[in-house]
């Protein structure tokens, strides 16, 4: 079998495989026995998956070795969305849009209602492991979570790590990988993850070769993912952006480099003005 390492940040291994007859698929194997859950039910979740607009690759088989749970799935031979942004045309940013939005909205029918304790405890223990982070910033954020209506936020179907690395691009059609479990599922906070790519440009931050082409693009995308947000929901968009706080809120805890805390304080205010600016 011949087996090349395709990399991957979350302590999982990923692995491109071909048979000695030619057959190519991509195995994923767990980084610890203490991850197997996790990956467990991103395979199920994966599996379960279902849109007419984005696909995510077949699950081929999964296991066990040596312990370490793994699945086996469909080798997508393109490009993440993350590279795609860089040399996509602008007039097909639109229909890209429409098909990721279309594939969660698809799955808000049969909403449960929400939880708000499971936000509220969440900002609790945000703000106790917060102590030690605690900027202006940060309280002005954490008051703002704090005094926020969750209820809103109504359970559905959600990927759970909905960046633009995490989806592939092949002859125009998209494909979801690595599906997460979250602390709380709903499309909204998809729509906030995609939001932290293409609002905070967060994936590209320390990119010095920061290309202006790819930033109008993104640009254009976030411009076109909102205005379909707010067709759906009115102004219930704002919701997204609350999201999208408390998940910049939650990188602080780990974060200790200097250029990064700067970088995420400028995001975080520039999040809360334009909550600020829509309550008056
Ligand atoms: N089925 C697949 N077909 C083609 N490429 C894949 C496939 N699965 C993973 N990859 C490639 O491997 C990379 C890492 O995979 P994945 O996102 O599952 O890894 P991870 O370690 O869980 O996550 P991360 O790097 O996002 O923290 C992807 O960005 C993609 O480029
Ligand atoms: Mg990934």
């Amino acid at each position: 079998m011949n087996i090349t390492d395709l990399g991957g940040h979350s302590g999982c291994s990923i692995l491109l495989c071909e048979t000695e007859d030619n057959l190519v698929f991509v195995r994923k194997i767990s980084g610890s026995i203490g991850y197997n859950e996790r990956l467990e039910s991103q395979a199920k979740k994966q599996s379960e998956f279902r849109s007419e607009f984005v696909k995510a690759p077949r699950i081929i088989s999964t296991g066990y070795k040596d312990g370490l749970f793994y699945f086996d799935m469909e080798y997508i031979a393109g490009i993440t969305l993350a590279k795609y942004m860089n040399t996509i045309q602008i007039g097909r940013v639109r229909g890209l849009v429409d098909s990721i939005v279309r594939s969660i909205v698809a799955s808000r029918n049969g909403q449960l209602e929400a939880k708000e304790d499971i936000f509220k405890k969440k900002i609790k223990s945000l703000t106790d492991n917060l102590k030690r982070n605690e900027n202006k910033t940060v309280s002005r954020a954490l008051k703002l979570l704090n005094n926020h209506n969750w209820s809103r936020f109504t359970r559905t179907f959600c990927h759970g790590d909905l960046t633009l690395e995490n989806v592939i691009v092949k002859d125009g059609q998209l494909y979801y990988i690595d599906f997460l479990d979250s602390f709380y599922d709903s499309w909204l906070m998809d729509i906030s993850t995609l939001m932290q790519d293409v609002q905070t440009m967060w994936s590209y931050r320390f990119n010095e070769e920061q290309n202006i082409n790819t930033l109008l693009r993104l640009i254009v995308f976030r411009d076109i993912l909102m205005d379909k947000v707010k067709e759906m929901v009115g102004s219930e968009y704002i919701e997204v952006y609350y999201a999208l706080l408390l998940k910049l809120i939650r990188i602080y805890p780990y974060t200790s480099d200097e250029r990064t805390l700067s970088f995420l304080d400028e995001k975080v205010k520039s999040v809360m003005t334009i909550i600020e600016e829509k309550a008056v």
